[in-house]
């Protein structure tokens, strides 16, 4: 590769490629914190032009690693590592908001954490003393080219949420819903966080994109299971890949200019 790639991929469940974008092999590499799993790829405009692109399938590229075991940490360093202009990730989500129905996809802008027991940060024991600035978790730059990426493709994108991220890997209760909800949460997921605070720590400009596959536990009219995420992400992924290649349009335009 000849310049450090222009945009990362994490992908979260049910987004393991991108129509168009090209992927190479998978390929280790090695951080101080474990392996991260990349695969290098191009996605190339109508013009030719064409952004370098960086994927990583957050649950392997089988979806054997659940939320909670995500080597949060190798991921982000390897990112920091290649020098990456941006990074971008996806998740499912369910909604705490009968407004913002399955099929919706929501630009995160805030997070509520309710995770317990993953590694979550990188000041951890090296003798550094380190407090990072969390107004604003997610990069106001990354979140405005999605923004007119989805203009452009003309792909409906909720501006802003606030993402509650649970330890899982169980769903939530019916109770943990209702009080989500009435802390100001609009979606929750099990992944988001380590991942944006990991990000910022290594100072690396993330956004991160949830695509709403279920009401949240109680709102929802049946239990909820897996397969039923992994099947919404599928009749969902269109709209997901089409706003995706739209912002690697920009990075290719970007080149070109
Ligand atoms: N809760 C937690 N994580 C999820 C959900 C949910 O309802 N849907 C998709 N990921």
């Amino acid at each position: 590769m000849s310049r450090s790639p222009d945009v990362a991929i994490i992908g979260g469940t049910g987004v393991y490629d991108v129509p168009g974008l090209r992927l190479g092999d998978a390929h280790v590499h090695d951080t101080a914190y474990g392996q991260a799993l990349l695969r290098f790829g191009r996605f190339a405009d109508d013009s030719g032009s064409s952004a370098e692109v960086v994927f990583l399938a957050r649950h392997g590229t089988e979806h054997t690693i659940p939320p909670h075991r995500v080597n949060y940490r190798a991921n982000i360093a390897a990112l920091q590592d290649l020098g990456v202009g941006a990074v971008v990730a996806t998740a499912a989500v369910g909604s705490l908001r009968r407004d913002l129905p399955p099929g919706r996809l929501v630009l995160l802008d805030q997070f509520l954490d309710f995770t317990r027991c993953r590694p979550s940060t990188f000041f951890d024991g090296d003798g550094r003393v380190e407090h990072t600035d969390m107004t604003q978790p997610y990069d106001a730059t990354v979140r405005k080219l999605l923004i007119q990426a989805a203009q452009r493709a003309g792909i409906e994108l909720e501006s802003r949420g606030t993402y509650v991220c649970t330890e899982g890997p169980r769903f939530e209760t019916t109770a943990e819903v209702a009080m989500f909800a009435g802390l100001g949460g609009d979606v929750v997921g099990m992944t988001n966080v380590p991942e944006v605070v990991l990000a910022r720590e290594a100072g690396l400009s993330y956004a991160a994109v949830a695509l709403i596959t279920n009401l949240g536990a109680g709102l929802s009219p049946s239990p909820l299971t897996h397969e039923e995420v992994v099947e919404a992400m599928e009749e969902n992924a269109k709209q997901l890949a089409d706003l995706l290649a739209a912002l690697f349009c920009g990075f290719a335009r970007a080149h070109k200019e």
